[in-house]
Protein backbone atom coordinates (compact mmCIF):
# COMPACT_ATOMS: atom_id res chain seq x y z
CA UNK A 1 0.00 0.00 0.00
CA UNK A 2 1.60 3.36 -1.26
CA UNK A 3 1.63 6.62 1.38
CA UNK A 4 -1.63 7.28 -0.72
CA UNK A 5 -3.64 4.61 0.24
CA UNK A 6 -3.31 4.56 3.60
CA UNK A 7 -6.30 4.05 5.53
CA UNK A 8 -8.09 5.92 8.37
CA UNK A 9 -8.39 2.91 10.22
CA UNK A 10 -4.45 2.85 9.89
CA UNK A 11 -3.49 6.41 10.21
CA UNK A 12 -5.95 6.20 13.61
CA UNK A 13 -4.02 3.19 14.97
CA UNK A 14 -0.69 4.98 13.66
CA UNK A 15 -2.06 7.88 16.50
CA UNK A 16 -3.42 5.12 19.13
CA UNK A 17 0.92 4.04 19.22
CA UNK A 18 2.45 7.73 19.36
CA UNK A 19 -0.01 8.24 22.09
CA UNK A 20 1.32 4.95 23.97
CA UNK A 21 4.75 6.10 23.36
CA UNK A 22 3.90 9.43 24.93
CA UNK A 23 2.12 8.04 28.07
CA UNK A 24 5.08 5.50 28.87
CA UNK A 25 7.43 8.14 28.36
CA UNK A 26 5.82 10.90 30.66
CA UNK A 27 3.13 9.09 32.91
CA UNK A 28 4.64 9.18 36.49
CA UNK A 29 4.49 5.87 38.63
CA UNK A 30 1.72 6.78 41.06
CA UNK A 31 -0.18 8.86 38.61
CA UNK A 32 -3.71 8.21 36.93
CA UNK A 33 -4.65 8.03 33.29
CA UNK A 34 -7.61 9.70 31.66
CA UNK A 35 -9.10 7.82 28.14
CA UNK A 36 -11.45 9.03 25.73
CA UNK A 37 -14.51 7.80 24.08
CA UNK A 38 -14.70 6.71 20.13
CA UNK A 39 -12.71 4.64 17.62
CA UNK A 40 -9.61 6.26 17.83
CA UNK A 41 -9.56 5.92 21.92
CA UNK A 42 -10.53 2.39 20.96
CA UNK A 43 -7.31 1.68 19.04
CA UNK A 44 -5.66 3.50 22.24
CA UNK A 45 -7.14 1.30 24.62
CA UNK A 46 -6.58 -2.00 23.41
CA UNK A 47 -2.57 -1.38 22.95
CA UNK A 48 -2.68 -0.21 26.26
CA UNK A 49 -3.73 -3.62 27.39
CA UNK A 50 -0.20 -5.02 26.77
CA UNK A 51 0.91 -2.09 29.72
CA UNK A 52 -1.73 -2.37 32.08
CA UNK A 53 0.97 -3.56 34.71
CA UNK A 54 2.46 0.03 34.74
CA UNK A 55 -0.48 2.14 35.02
CA UNK A 56 -2.10 2.77 38.48
CA UNK A 57 -5.22 3.29 36.93
CA UNK A 58 -8.02 5.03 34.80
CA UNK A 59 -10.58 6.94 34.46
CA UNK A 60 -12.76 7.08 32.15
CA UNK A 61 -15.17 9.84 30.25
CA UNK A 62 -17.59 6.83 28.82
CA UNK A 63 -19.36 3.68 30.52
CA UNK A 64 -18.35 2.49 27.26
CA UNK A 65 -14.80 3.08 27.31
CA UNK A 66 -14.61 2.06 30.96
CA UNK A 67 -15.56 -1.51 29.87
CA UNK A 68 -13.32 -1.56 27.58
CA UNK A 69 -10.75 -0.68 29.79
CA UNK A 70 -11.91 -3.66 32.54
CA UNK A 71 -12.54 -6.01 29.58
CA UNK A 72 -8.91 -5.33 28.96
CA UNK A 73 -8.26 -6.15 32.84
CA UNK A 74 -6.99 -1.93 33.22
CA UNK A 75 -7.91 -0.95 36.71
CA UNK A 76 -10.97 2.05 36.15
CA UNK A 77 -11.46 4.63 39.06
CA UNK A 78 -13.90 7.21 39.79
CA UNK A 79 -12.48 10.94 39.10
CA UNK A 80 -13.87 11.70 42.37
CA UNK A 81 -11.28 9.14 44.06
CA UNK A 82 -8.31 10.05 41.70
CA UNK A 83 -7.59 13.82 42.42
CA UNK A 84 -7.23 14.15 38.74
CA UNK A 85 -5.16 12.60 35.90
CA UNK A 86 -2.12 13.53 35.22
CA UNK A 87 -2.24 12.99 31.53
CA UNK A 88 -5.80 12.80 29.54
CA UNK A 89 -5.39 10.89 25.50
CA UNK A 90 -8.86 11.36 23.96
CA UNK A 91 -9.82 11.72 19.93
CA UNK A 92 -11.24 15.23 17.97
CA UNK A 93 -13.97 15.32 15.76
CA UNK A 94 -12.30 19.12 14.47
CA UNK A 95 -9.08 20.67 15.74
CA UNK A 96 -7.75 23.73 14.81
CA UNK A 97 -3.89 25.68 14.78
CA UNK A 98 -5.16 26.97 18.05
CA UNK A 99 -5.46 23.52 19.15
CA UNK A 100 -9.28 24.10 19.84
CA UNK A 101 -11.61 21.40 19.35
CA UNK A 102 -15.25 19.72 18.09
CA UNK A 103 -15.76 16.57 20.61
CA UNK A 104 -18.94 14.57 21.33
CA UNK A 105 -19.58 12.75 18.05
CA UNK A 106 -20.04 10.03 20.45
CA UNK A 107 -22.13 11.45 22.76
CA UNK A 108 -19.86 11.46 25.54
CA UNK A 109 -18.80 15.54 25.38
CA UNK A 110 -19.86 16.43 29.04
CA UNK A 111 -17.44 13.99 30.45
CA UNK A 112 -14.65 14.64 28.46
CA UNK A 113 -14.93 18.16 29.07
CA UNK A 114 -14.75 17.32 32.84
CA UNK A 115 -11.76 14.79 32.79
CA UNK A 116 -10.25 17.73 30.23
CA UNK A 117 -10.70 19.71 33.13
CA UNK A 118 -9.28 18.05 35.76
CA UNK A 119 -5.71 16.68 33.50
CA UNK A 120 -2.81 18.71 33.58
CA UNK A 121 -1.87 17.24 30.40
CA UNK A 122 -4.57 16.95 27.27
CA UNK A 123 -3.30 15.32 24.19
CA UNK A 124 -5.40 14.64 21.97
CA UNK A 125 -4.99 12.03 18.89
CA UNK A 126 -6.45 12.39 15.47
CA UNK A 127 -6.06 11.25 11.83
CA UNK A 128 -5.32 14.20 9.08
CA UNK A 129 -9.05 14.27 8.54
CA UNK A 130 -9.56 16.31 11.35
CA UNK A 131 -7.52 19.11 10.85
CA UNK A 132 -9.49 22.53 9.61
CA UNK A 133 -8.09 26.03 9.67
CA UNK A 134 -11.69 26.76 11.16
CA UNK A 135 -13.55 24.68 13.35
CA UNK A 136 -17.58 24.54 12.49
CA UNK A 137 -18.13 22.37 9.53
CA UNK A 138 -18.93 19.67 12.12
CA UNK A 139 -21.58 20.34 14.15
CA UNK A 140 -21.14 21.14 17.90
CA UNK A 141 -22.79 19.12 20.13
CA UNK A 142 -24.70 20.35 23.16
CA UNK A 143 -25.86 18.39 25.78
CA UNK A 144 -29.48 19.18 27.33
CA UNK A 145 -31.72 18.64 30.26
CA UNK A 146 -34.45 16.82 28.36
CA UNK A 147 -37.21 19.32 29.67
CA UNK A 148 -35.25 22.00 27.89
CA UNK A 149 -34.83 20.81 24.71
CA UNK A 150 -37.07 23.26 22.68
CA UNK A 151 -36.40 26.00 24.23
CA UNK A 152 -32.19 25.49 23.77
CA UNK A 153 -32.87 24.73 20.35
CA UNK A 154 -34.60 28.66 19.68
CA UNK A 155 -32.13 30.05 22.27
CA UNK A 156 -29.36 28.33 19.77
CA UNK A 157 -31.40 29.67 16.88
CA UNK A 158 -30.54 33.29 18.37
CA UNK A 159 -26.97 32.49 18.02
CA UNK A 160 -27.28 31.95 14.55
CA UNK A 161 -27.23 28.12 14.68
CA UNK A 162 -29.67 25.58 13.79
CA UNK A 163 -30.38 22.60 16.34
CA UNK A 164 -30.94 19.02 15.49
CA UNK A 165 -32.16 16.71 17.96
CA UNK A 166 -29.87 13.16 18.26
CA UNK A 167 -32.99 11.15 17.66
CA UNK A 168 -32.54 8.34 20.05
CA UNK A 169 -29.09 9.14 21.61
CA UNK A 170 -29.44 9.39 25.85
CA UNK A 171 -26.11 10.15 27.52
CA UNK A 172 -24.66 8.36 30.12
CA UNK A 173 -25.66 11.46 32.25
CA UNK A 174 -29.42 10.64 31.17
CA UNK A 175 -29.41 13.85 28.74
CA UNK A 176 -30.12 14.28 25.38
CA UNK A 177 -28.25 15.74 22.87
CA UNK A 178 -28.48 18.22 20.13
CA UNK A 179 -25.87 19.20 17.23
CA UNK A 180 -25.69 22.98 16.05
CA UNK A 181 -25.13 23.21 12.36
CA UNK A 182 -24.63 26.87 10.21
CA UNK A 183 -21.77 27.82 12.30
CA UNK A 184 -19.05 27.40 10.39
CA UNK A 185 -16.49 29.40 9.76
CA UNK A 186 -16.90 29.97 14.31
CA UNK A 187 -15.02 33.17 14.09
CA UNK A 188 -14.27 33.24 17.92
CA UNK A 189 -14.97 29.40 19.60
CA UNK A 190 -14.09 30.74 23.23
CA UNK A 191 -17.11 33.18 23.38
CA UNK A 192 -19.30 30.95 21.57
CA UNK A 193 -18.27 27.96 24.09
CA UNK A 194 -19.26 30.31 26.77
CA UNK A 195 -22.89 31.86 25.06
CA UNK A 196 -23.76 28.01 24.46
CA UNK A 197 -23.01 27.03 28.12
CA UNK A 198 -24.97 30.62 29.30
CA UNK A 199 -28.66 28.93 27.95
CA UNK A 200 -30.28 27.52 30.88
CA UNK A 201 -30.97 23.60 30.26
CA UNK A 202 -27.61 23.37 28.75
CA UNK A 203 -24.92 20.88 30.70
CA UNK A 204 -22.17 22.04 28.67
CA UNK A 205 -21.30 21.91 24.72
CA UNK A 206 -18.77 20.24 22.73
CA UNK A 207 -16.46 23.02 21.76
CA UNK A 208 -13.07 22.50 24.05
CA UNK A 209 -11.51 26.16 23.32
CA UNK A 210 -11.63 27.44 26.86
CA UNK A 211 -9.81 24.02 27.84
CA UNK A 212 -7.88 23.44 24.30
CA UNK A 213 -5.12 20.30 24.02
CA UNK A 214 -1.89 20.94 24.90
CA UNK A 215 -0.66 18.76 22.22
CA UNK A 216 -2.14 17.15 19.15
CA UNK A 217 -0.20 13.97 17.68
CA UNK A 218 -1.67 14.18 14.11
CA UNK A 219 -1.28 10.93 11.75
CA UNK A 220 -0.60 11.56 8.75
CA UNK A 221 0.95 9.48 5.69
CA UNK A 222 3.68 10.57 6.05
CA UNK A 223 3.55 9.86 9.88
CA UNK A 224 2.76 11.52 13.23
CA UNK A 225 3.12 15.12 13.97
CA UNK A 226 2.97 16.76 16.98
CA UNK A 227 1.29 19.96 16.98
CA UNK A 228 1.86 22.80 19.67
CA UNK A 229 -0.70 25.30 20.03
CA UNK A 230 -0.09 28.43 17.22
CA UNK A 231 -1.07 30.93 19.58
C1 LIG B 1 -16.68 11.24 21.46
C2 LIG B 1 -15.66 12.14 20.90
C3 LIG B 1 -14.62 11.53 20.02
O1 LIG B 1 -13.37 11.86 20.51
C4 LIG B 1 -14.77 12.06 18.63
O2 LIG B 1 -16.10 11.84 18.21
C5 LIG B 1 -13.80 11.41 17.66
O3 LIG B 1 -14.14 10.07 17.49
P1 LIG B 1 -13.32 9.10 16.54
O4 LIG B 1 -12.00 8.86 17.19
O5 LIG B 1 -14.20 7.86 16.47
O6 LIG B 1 -13.19 9.76 15.20
O7 LIG B 1 -15.61 13.32 21.12
O8 LIG B 1 -17.66 11.96 22.18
Amino acid sequence: MSKNQVSQDQLKQAAAQAAIDYVLKHLEDDAFLGIGTGSTANCFIDLLAQYKGRIKGTVASSEASAQRLRDHGINVFELNTTGGVQIYIDGADELNPALELIKGGGGALTREKIIAAAADDFVCIADQSKWVEHLGQFSVPVEVIPMARSYVAREIFKLGGEAVYRQGVVTDNGNVILDVQRLHPIAAPKALEEKLNNITGVVTNGLFALRPANRVLLSTPEGVKTLKPSH
